[in-house]
């Protein structure tokens, strides 16, 4: 197993398996290398293994006739085509993965005795999915959404999945409110429109209608739902788990997980025009981050409650509509996992692979939070059908890699030869095996948290579920102020797309005017709504800012995998470049040489450049940062509307733009003002360390007044 391949300052040409992170190996992968298959030097055969003389021409009754139905090679191949599709998730069907392990942290016997989590030494294989919600398998990548983030750990004692959210709270309290929620959310029944967005009256109505949903609602429509890329996305598992340690003793945890890379998010406008230019945005940084080495990673952290602590808070543990501010709850690290190696084949493991939050092991359980026991019924019946019958846990990606024996046989897709005849529970013919495994403080069978349980049958919500407004108000007081600005104009765009007015309003004037009178008024005005005076009866709460919920709460340790795009023309004095290229190598970051074409370029000493691209297929929304270098050349800049394009897009996004040379003599006639993210100096060098720090904060925030000006 390796963690420090080499960074190179290239993205991979292929997936080939030659590319570094296909040596990167865990007992998974080892696993998955008895099914990969490769027909290198292999000749073409059926899939009877019959050898193909001709796969260019159908057999036919001579040279113009008709087709035999004869043709068992054409009719074999056309068949399995015919059925190469399988439906896509419900929900979460456009997604991407990736492989990777997990490592615990010394000191967590205290919490569990799940092995994996206690002993530092193993590295666990894991395969993590991350996905939109709404869209289909062909939308675009960079919509606004809540991001799934699924992980499977192939432990020792069994797979674990933790199937989580880019954000910590969910829509509704109740699983059975689950079909109607993303009924509405889906694009609308008569016309299929929109794809991959919420902005539309079904999703308005039904959480104007569902106060519980205004907590998840201001998630979405803040800055975590437009995430920059997937490797700098927090993840939660939402509700509230059990850990038990090998006394038998359980704490209450939430789980978190942060990214190593910081937070970052796009800018709206961004986000569009990505969905238009490159769909793929998120897809395609995660598997080239991966391709290059810069390996992204997060840290496992849960939030630890008492169990006799369980009502103590304004809030119940078991509502997934609620945080517990990290102010009342640190976050306790219990490990990390990094992710280093791509799939081979996207849909044998990332569009196979079934995560399910019902599969535990020893030391882990549920709670009674009524979201988690529906989702531990809906995952796997979902993926009978998905999957096409019971066998899907034999589907490699989601085998486990210890062994796995029972009574369970045929189906559809069997692919165990199961030996012996006795294929049920006692039986003396085959002296009674596979045997049961008592509950062991190691090893041991599972069993549930023997927790007690007494109540009457019952359908309604606990009070202590009913109070809807105090967390959206915390997470809105808790934002900066240009986070709480990206928050009206959400709601702003998405409820000026609602054709309904009755919603739009009861939106603003019964659910935003509860989560803050100012939240709402900004957003009535832009959308012409009246917003009444409420006196406003909140609950005092225990926080009321909690510091953790800001985006800003998370700066990155690095610029690892950051882009940066270098603008060159005829008659650029490329000495600077290679001082640039060096430096970019040394902070992981990937720098690109975009020409107004492929042809040449040639530098003041009529030396020939290669670009990586050209400026007009990758745009300014694709990179972090822009470098235009210095050369006698400033008219042609100047002429070329796809260059000036390029940086008054870039400024407009808020990107730090590096003019060198005679090249700050821009700024002026794009109309645009110098400011701290304008960086202007002859030489590189002098500014490659505030380069560094402007790409550290993502944005240069304190532009956005002035940006909006811009026209790009
Ligand atoms: C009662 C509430 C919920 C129900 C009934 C439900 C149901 C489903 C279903 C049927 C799928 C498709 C599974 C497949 O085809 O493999 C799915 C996917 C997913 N759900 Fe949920 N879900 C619920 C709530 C949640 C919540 C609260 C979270 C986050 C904490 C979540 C996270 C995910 C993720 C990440 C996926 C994609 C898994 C993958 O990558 O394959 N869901 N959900």
């Amino acid at each position: 197993m390796t963690d420090n391949v080499k960074l190179t300052n290239k993205t991979s040409d292929m997936a080939g398996a030659d590319a570094a992170n296909k040596a990167n190996t865990t007992q998974k992968s080892e696993q998955l290398d008895t099914v990969r298959e490769d027909a290198t030097n292999q000749a073409l055969t059926t899939n009877q293994g019959v050898k193909i003389a001709d796969n260019q021409n159908s057999l036919k009754a001579g040279i113009r006739g008709s087709t035999l139905l004869e043709d068992f090679i054409f009719r074999e191949k056309m068949t399995h085509f015919d059925h190469e599709r399988i439906p896509e998730r419900i929900v979460h069907a456009r997604g991407v993965g990736a492989h990777g392990y997990f490592q615990a942290y010394e000191g967590n016997e205290r919490l569990t005795k799940a092995g994996f989590l206690t002993d530092p030494s193993i590295q666990t294989p894991i395969f993590v999915r991350f996905s939109p919600v709404q869209g289909p398998r062909g939308s675009a990548d960079t919509v606004r959404d809540i991001r799934g983030f699924a992980i499977k750990f192939y432990t020792q004692e069994g797979n674990f999945d933790l199937v989580g959210n880019n954000v910590p709270v969910f829509f509704v309290q109740d699983g059975i409110k689950f079909p109607d929620f993303v009924h509405a959310l889906k694009p609308e029944p008569d016309t299929e429109i929109p794809t991959g967005a919420s902005a539309h009256d079904t999703f308005w109505d039904f959480v104007s209608l569902v106060p519980e949903s205004a907590h998840a609602v201001i998630w979405a429509m803040s800055d975590r739902a437009i995430p920059r890329n997937l490797r700098s996305m927090q993840g939660f598992g939402v509700h509230t788990f059990r850990l038990i340690n090998a006394a038998g003793k359980a704490h209450f945890v939430k789980f978190h997980w942060t990214p190593k890379q910081g937070l970052s998010a796009l800018v709206w406008d961004e986000a569009q025009k990505l969905c238009g230019k490159d769909p793929d945005f998120h897809r395609r940084d995660l598997y080239e981050a991966i391709e290059q080495g810069a390996y992204p990673e997060w840290e496992l952290g849960v939030q630890i409650v008492e169990e006799q602590d369980e009502m103590k808070f304004d809030f119940d543990l078991l509502d997934p509509t609620k945080i517990i501010p990290e102010e009342l709850v640190p976050v306790t690290p219990i490990g990390r996992f990094v992710l280093n190696r791509n799939v081979d084949n996207f849909f044998a493991e990332t569009e196979q692979v079934a995560f399910c939050p019902g599969h535990i092991v020893p030391g882990i359980d549920f709670t009674n939070d009524p979201l988690l026991q529906a989702r531990l019924f809906s995952y796997t019946d979902t993926q009978l059908s998905r999957l096409g019958g019971p066998n899907f846990h034999q589907i490699p990606i989601n085998k486990p890699v210890c062994p796995f024996h029972n009574n369970q046989r045929d189906a559809m897709h069997q692919h165990i030869v199961h030996k012996g005849q006795a294929s049920y529970q006692p039986n003396s013919i085959d002296q009674n095996w596979p045997v049961e495994t008592p509950p062991a403080a190691e090893n041991g069978g599972f069993e549930s948290y023997y927790e007690k349980v007494s109540g009457q049958k019952i359908r309604a919500r606990s009070e202590s579920f009913s109070d809807h407004f105090s967390q959206p108000r915390l997470y809105y007081k808790s934002l900066a102020p240009h986070e709480q600005k990206h928050v009206v104009d959400a709601y702003t765009f998405e409820l000026s797309k609602v054709k309904r007015k009755h919603i739009r309003e009861r939106q603003v004037q019964q659910i935003l005017a509860n989560i803050d009178l100012d939240l709402a008024r900004q957003v009535g005005a832009n959308l012409g709504i009246e917003v009444p005076d409420l006196s406003l009866d909140f609950k005092p709460q225990a926080v009321e800012k909690s510091a953790k919920l800001s985006m800003l709460a998370f700066p990155p340790a690095d610029i690892q995998g950051r882009k940066i795009a270098v603008l060159i023309h005829n008659m650029i004095q490329s000495e600077a470049l290679e001082t640039m290229r060096n430096w970019a190598i040394k902070e992981g970051a990937i720098l690109h040489l975009l020409a107004p074409s492929l042809a040449p370029v040639k530098d003041h000493k009529d030396n020939v450049i290669m670009a990586d691209g050209m400026q007009m297929s990758e745009p300014s929304i694709a990179y972090d940062a822009v470098i235009i270098p210095d050369g006698d050349n400033l008219n042609a800049v100047m002429q070329d509307g796809v260059t000036r394009h390029y940086v008054l897009e870039a400024y407009k996004h808020l990107k730090p733009i590096v003019f060198l040379g005679n090249k700050s003599d821009l700024l002026e006639p794009l109309g645009l003002v110098a400011d701290e993210g304008t960086l202007i100096e002859d030489d590189f060098k002098h500014v490659s360390e505030k380069l560094k720090n402007l790409l550290k904060a993502h944005r240069v925030w304190s532009r956005e007044q002035i940006a909006q000006h811009v026209p790009a």
